[in-house]
This record gives structure tokens, C-alpha cells and sequence, in this order.
């Protein structure tokens, strides 16, 4: 059980994460930056390292996990490309995107990483640190974002120890995150190509790659989160993310004791008695937003408030995995 261990955070270079990538090769648990926000990185071919990650983040089930890899090559001998997966993975990676593939026969990630699933989520991610880990290590790494589970992503090392000081080896820690919200996830199985979870590289951006609009998913869309969801519906769970504060979404006027996440030059009525505030972006920069996102939740999260009000948010470009990110977030539990 990983509980009790002295968690190190070291400021990541050349050294830090040369040990980071002997600690995973020896079963260990690392966090680590990624563009999007922090993970917690595994050796996605230890099953028990797997399970250990699973016990740190207190998972109830074995919800799949996505296989962090260096390149396209290394991704090859993961997962079998088709058309559309290979001109994504051509023109995004290394990036904000997730391939959800058809996993190769003789793979050597654990099955216990993809819940036993046929298919794999794959991911070659651009922070210089990943990639120089990866490399590091030199086989797949399983990295879900390193919160507890059902707590918001991560996106600076302080936030990883807030959640797993105590569980986690080591984390590496490169500063904010950019992006802020997690990999876009999309499914390519030879059927229909379809947006699984929306996240950093807009819809528009992938669209214009295929040619045509992206496929809903057949049920809801996957979880930007990793809880209850259980083997058959992989990252399907409504509520999570969840600060601990109510959120009321759409907000444009502030009531007694509700805090702020305001957007956009002009306040809402009544801001000048919100308990608390913050700005995801002053100018209604929807990238602005979207690396505030999740540190200003946290923010607001302690401020005591009986709820945070939530301005709109555009549903334009990163707009929708900001939206997607706060109807989570605000779903009843
Ligand atoms: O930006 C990100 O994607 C971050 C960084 C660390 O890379 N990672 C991340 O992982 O968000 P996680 O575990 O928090 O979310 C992964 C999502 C889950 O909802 C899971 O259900 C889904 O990916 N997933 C993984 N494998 C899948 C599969 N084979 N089919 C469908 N969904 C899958
Ligand atoms: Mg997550």
C-alpha cells in the first residue's frame, strides 16, 4: 500500500527526472506535468505499479487509464491506427489529444490499465518535462490526472500534494500547467470517430483535420474524470470534479454569501458582495480560462462560501470543455 510514504517534490531538470524515470521503472508512483495538467504517472506494463496507482488516487473501480508515450512509433506498438486516428495523431501529437484505438495484439500494457478492454487511450503529450520522462523511461506510462478521485484536476504541484502527499513517491514540479483542462479524448475504431471527452484541442481544430464534424458518442459523453464509471462505461459518470461548494452555473447576478468566478470585462450585479473572487479571464480569453479554470475552483472551494456563482461562458472553441468541466462540477451527488 503506497499510504505513509514521504512524498518528495523536486523542481524537475536534467537529474530529477532521470531519478523520476528509475522510480517508475521500479514500480513507483510519479507525478508529473503534462501540458494539460498534472499526472500520475505508473509503468503502464506493471500490474502491480497499476494497482498501486489506482489505491493512491482511492478509485472505487479500475476505470481504463491512458497510455502516455513519447511518439507516434512508440504509440504503434501499443494500438493499431486507423485512417482517421493517424492523420489526428500526424497533425496534433505531440499534444492536448487522447486517441482511443484499437489496442495491438501482444501489447505489453497491463490489462488491469485498460480494464480489460479491447481498445486503449493513448496520448503523446508536448510539456518538455513529459516528454523527457518518457523518453526517460522508455516504455508506456499510465497517467490519470493526479487528484483524488472526484476532486479537480490538478494543475500545479501544490495542488498533487493538497490530494496525494503521503501516496505518491515524488512529484515533479515544473510550475502551472498551460492548457489547464485535460486532454480532448476521441475515439477512432474504424466505426464512426467520435468526441469522447471534449477538452484542450478545440473540436473546430480536429474537424478541420477529418474533413467532417466529429460523431457524438453513443451514450453520454465520457468523463473528464475517472470515478465510479466501472469497466463497461468507461468515464461515463455525470458528477465529478467536485469542489465542495455548490456551483450555480449561468450565474449573472451575485447573492448573499455566494462567491465569484467571474468572466469577461463587465462584473455581474452585485459583485461587490461576493465573499470571494476570482476572474478566469478579464479580457474573455477562452484560453486565458480554461489554465485558470481549475486553480480558481480550488481558490474559491475554501473561501466558505454556500456557493460559487459561475458566469456564462462561451461555448466556442475551449469553451466547451469549460462548460463541460463546470456542469460536471456543479451536477448534484
Ligand atoms: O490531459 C489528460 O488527459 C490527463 C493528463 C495527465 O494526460 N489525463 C487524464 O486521465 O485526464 P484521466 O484518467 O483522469 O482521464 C482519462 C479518461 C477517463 O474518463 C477514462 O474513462 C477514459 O479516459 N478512457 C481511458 N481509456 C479508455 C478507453 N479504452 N475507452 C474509453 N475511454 C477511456
Ligand atoms: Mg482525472
Amino acid at each position: 500500500m503506497t499510504a505513509g510514504l514521504a512524498t518528495r517534490v523536486l523542481t524537475a531538470d536534467t537529474e530529477t527526472i532521470g531519478a523520476a524515470a528509475r522510480l517508475i521503472v521500479d514500480g513507483g508512483l510519479v507525478a508529473f506535468p503534462t501540458e494539460t495538467v498534472y499526472g500520475l504517472g505508473a509503468d503502464a506494463t506493471n500490474g502491480s505499479a497499476v494497482a498501486k496507482l489506482y489505491a493512491a488516487k482511492r478509485r472505487p473501480s479500475f476505470n481504463p487509464l491512458i497510455a502516455h508515450v513519447s511518439d507516434l512509433a512508440a504509440a504503434r506498438a501499443l494500438a493499431r491506427f486507423d485512417n482517421d486516428a493517424e492523420n489526428l495523431a500526424m497533425a496534433f501529437w505531440p499534444g492536448p489529444l487522447t486517441l482511443v484505438v484499437a489496442k495491438a495484439p501482444g501489447c505489453p500494457v497491463a490489462d488491469l490499465a485498460t480494464a480489460g478492454l479491447d481498445t486503449i487511450a493513448v496520448r503523446v503529450p508536448a510539456h518538455p518535462v513529459a516528454r523527457d520522462l518518457l523518453a526517460a523511461v522508455g516504455r508506456p506510462v499510465v497517467a490519470p490526472s493526479a487528484n483524488r478521485s472526484g476532486h479537480v484536476s490538478p494543475t500545479k504541484a501544490e495542488h498533487v500534494l493538497a490530494d496525494l502527499a503521503g501516496r505518491i513517491d515524488l512529484v515533479l514540479d515544473a510550475g502551472a500547467t498551460t492548457v489547464g483542462v485535460e486532454s480532448t479524448i476521441v475515439g477512432a475504431l474504424g466505426r464512426a470517430t467520435v468526441l469522447l471527452r471534449p477538452g484542450g484541442l478545440p473540436r473546430g481544430d480536429i474537424e478541420r483535420v477529418l474533413g467532417r464534424p466529429l460523431a457524438e458518442p453513443p451514450a453520454r459523453t465520457a468523463s473528464a474524470d475517472d470515478d465510479e464509471d466501472g469497466m463497461l462505461a468507461p468515464g461515463m459518470l455525470a458528477s465529478h470534479y467536485a469542489p465542495r461548494t455548490r456551483l450555480r452555473l449561468g450565474a449573472i447576478d451575485i447573492r448573499a454569501g455566494e462567491a465569484l468566478l467571474a468572466f469577461g470585462p463587465a462584473p455581474p450585479n452585485g459583485a461587490e458582495q461576493a465573499i470571494a473572487r476570482r476572474s478566469l479571464s478579464e479580457r474573455g480569453d477562452l484560453v486565458e480560462a480554461a489554465s485558470n479554470l481549475f486553480s480558481h475552483l480550488r481558490a474559491l472551494d475554501g473561501a466558505g462560501a454556500a456557493t460559487i456563482a459561475v458566469m456564462p461562458v462561451p461555448h466556442e472553441g475551449l469553451g466547451e470543455a469549460i462548460n463541460d468541466r463546470l456542469t460536471r462540477a456543479a451536477a448534484p451527488r
